[in-house]
C-alpha cells in the first residue's frame, strides 16, 4: 500500500484510519471477522443498544430501493446486558477498536442506557448516542428533530467517561440548531446521517411493501444528502467533530463526505452488498490519496470550505 499518512481524530479519540462501521450495518460486529480482520478498520461502530430487549418491526424489513435499499428493522437487540455477555468478547477478541450505540424511547431509557454502560472494556472507545428514533415522549417527532429533546438526551452523557456522539437525522430543517443544542449538552460531537424516510407500495397487491410501512432508505441515493448535511454543519460548527455516513460505497464517497468536513467516514449499505467493502474502501482512500499527492488524510478534512 502507499504510503499516506491515514491516522485521523473524532475529537479526542485517535484512529488509525478514517474508516468506521455504520450502526446496524454490519450485525454485532463480530460477524464480519469471517471477511476481514476487524482491527485493520478505524472503528467499528455496533448496531443501538437499548438497556431492553426487543425484537423490532414486523416482517418484511428489507426491500431493495434503486441503488440503495428501505428497512424498518426498528433496533432489534437483544439489550446491553446480554450484549456485554454474548456479543462483546468477541469483539474484544478481534482486536478491534468499539463505539457502541445507544438508543431510547423515552430520555428516562437514555439515562439507564448510560447506567448499563458504565464497566465498558478498554476496547469501546466512545458512544454513538442514536437520537434519530420516535420519541414516545412526543408521539409526532424523533428527538433528533426537536432542539429541546436532543438536548434533554445527550444532557444524560454529561460527564461520561467516554466520547460522545450524536447521530442525527437528515429529516428535518433544523440540523444546524439540533446539531448547537447536542454539543451544548455536552455531546463531543456530530454523526451525519441516520436514514431518510421513505414508503414503497406494491402495485400488484397495493399494500405498503414494508411490515410497518414507512421505513428509511439508505445507500447510494442519499449519498448527496450526506455531503450536504456534514457541509452545513462544518460550515457553522467548524470546531465540532463530525463522523460522515450516507452511501458510501467508494474511496471517492468517503473522500467527499471528508471534503465536506467528515474527520471519520461510516460504511452501512455497502456491506451488505459486499462484506469486505470497507476495507476496499480504504485501499481506494490510499490510493487516491497517493495519486493526488496527498500525504496526509487530514489535509483534506473541510478542504472543500472556502474553494
Ligand atoms: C438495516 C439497517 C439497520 C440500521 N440500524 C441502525 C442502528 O441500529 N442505529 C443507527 O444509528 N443507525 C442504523 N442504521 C443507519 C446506518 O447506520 C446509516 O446511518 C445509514 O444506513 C446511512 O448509511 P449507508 O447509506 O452507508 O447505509 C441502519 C441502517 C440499515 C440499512
Amino acid at each position: 500500500m502507499p504510503k499516506v499518512d491515514l491516522t485521523t481524530a473524532i475529537g479526542p479519540v485517535g484512529l488509525k484510519n478514517p474508516v468506521m462501521s455504520a450502526a446496524g450495518t454490519s450485525g454485532h460486529g463480530a460477524e464480519l471477522r469471517q471477511y476481514m480482520d476487524l482491527s485493520e478498520i478505524g472503528c467499528l461502530v455496533v448496531k443501538s443498544l437499548a438497556h431492553f430487549s426487543w425484537n423490532g418491526n414486523p416482517a418484511p424489513r428489507i426491500v431493495g430501493a434503486g441503488p440503495g435499499m428501505l428497512n424498518s428493522v426498528g433496533l432489534q437487540g437483544p439489550g446491553i446486558a446480554n450484549w456485554k455477555r454474548d456479543y462483546l468478547p468477541g469483539l474484544v477478541t478481534a482486536g478491534a477498536k468499539v463505539m457502541i450505540s445507544v438508543w431510547g424511547r423515552t430520555v428516562e431509557d437514555f439515562a439507564l442506557a448510560r447506567v448499563a454502560i458504565e464497566d465498558l472494556p478498554d476496547t469501546v472507545v466512545a458512544v454513538e448516542v442514536n437520537v434519530s428514533c420516535p420519541n414516545l415522549e412526543d408521539r409526532s417527532t424523533m428527538f433528533a428533530h426537536s432542539s429541546g429533546a436532543t438536548y434533554d438526551v445527550l444532557k444524560q452523557f454529561e460527564g461520561f467517561r467516554l466520547p460522545t456522539f450524536a447521530k442525527l437525522s437528515p429529516n428535518t430543517h433544523q440540523l444546524v440548531e439540533v446539531a448547537q443544542s447536542a454539543i451544548d449538552a455536552g455531546a463531543t460531537g456530530i454523526t451525519l446521517v441516520n436514514t431518510i424516510f421513505g414508503m414503497r407500495i406494491d402495485t400488484r397487491t397495493r399494500k405498503p411493501l414494508l411490515g410497518a410501512i414507512r421505513g428509511g432508505l439508505s445507500g447510494v441515493s442519499i449519498h448527496p444528502v450526506a455531503v450536504r448535511s456534514v457541509f452545513d454543519i462544518y460550515e457553522a460548527l467548524p470546531q465540532v467533530p463530525i463522523i460522515g455516513v450516507g452511501g458510501v460505497s467508494t474511496g471517492l464517497e468517503a473522500i467527499e463526505l471528508i471534503l465536506a468536513g467528515a474527520s471519520a467516514v461510516e460504511v452501512g449499505t455497502a456491506t451488505f452488498v459486499e462484506p469486505r467493502a470497507m476495507t476496499r474502501i480504504l485501499e481506494e482512500i490510499n490510493q487516491w490519496c497517493d495519486e493526488n499527492e496527498v500525504s496526509s488524510i487530514s489535509e483534506l478534512i473541510g478542504a472543500s470550505h472556502g474553494q
